[in-house]
């Protein structure tokens, strides 16, 4: 069971229900992209500051046996609560994109929009998107919809994490 820890800096406690290691699975789609289902491991860690650390991994799974088919998404960053219930996300992706999400807290839900979005030359055209993440029945639910190739922000993904850390 995950309990308050006592060493969370008080900045951070609205979002203390991020922390750990999650696991779980979740569909991917696109119009310029065929669905797939992925699976997804998360952790989220905290040193003494007022900054959560985050890092996630995905996989494509193969439909039939959920067996994994190929690496897909990594990201990294920090959560950066910022006071009266708002929160920066900052992440880095081997895709070439860096963004920064700007978004509001509440007790089990997050919504964060893009502030701004980085491009290196070769990354595909990505240019805004949103995320929900929520936790629901101590299940981290999370959405994200972009604006990218061409397209105006829409779906990209769902999925649902257990707590396994
Ligand atoms: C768990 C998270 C994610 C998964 C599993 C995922 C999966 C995928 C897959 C399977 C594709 C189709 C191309 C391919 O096979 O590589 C794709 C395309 C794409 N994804 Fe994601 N994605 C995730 C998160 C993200 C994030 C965070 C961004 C932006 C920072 C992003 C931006 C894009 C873009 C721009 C495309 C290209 C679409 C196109 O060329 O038509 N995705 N994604």
């Amino acid at each position: 069971m995950f309990t308050l820890d006592a060493d969370i800096p008080e900045p951070l406690r609205p979002l203390a229900w991020l922390l750990g290691r999650w696991e779980g699975v979740g569909v991917v789609g696109y119009p310029t992209i065929e669905s797939a289902h992925f699976g997804q491991e998360v952790e989220v860690t905290h040193d003494g500051r007022s900054f959560l650390k985050w890092e996630s991994r995905a996989w494509i799974l193969d439909s039939e046996n959920g067996a994994r088919v190929r690496p897909a998404a990594v990201e990294s960053g920090f959560w950066r609560p910022v006071g009266g219930g708002e929160v920066e996300l900052l992440l880095a992706h081997p895709t070439g994109i860096v963004e920064l999400y700007y978004g509001s807290v509440e007790p089990a839900k997050i919504q964060l929009r893009t502030d701004g979005v980085l491009r290196s030359p070769g990354a595909k055209e990505y240019n805004a998107a949103s995320r929900m993440y929520g936790l629901v029945n101590s299940q981290l639910l999370w959405v994200m919809d972009m604006a990218a190739v061409g397209q105006e922000l829409q779906s990209h993904l769902s999925a649902t994490l257990k707590r396994v850390g």
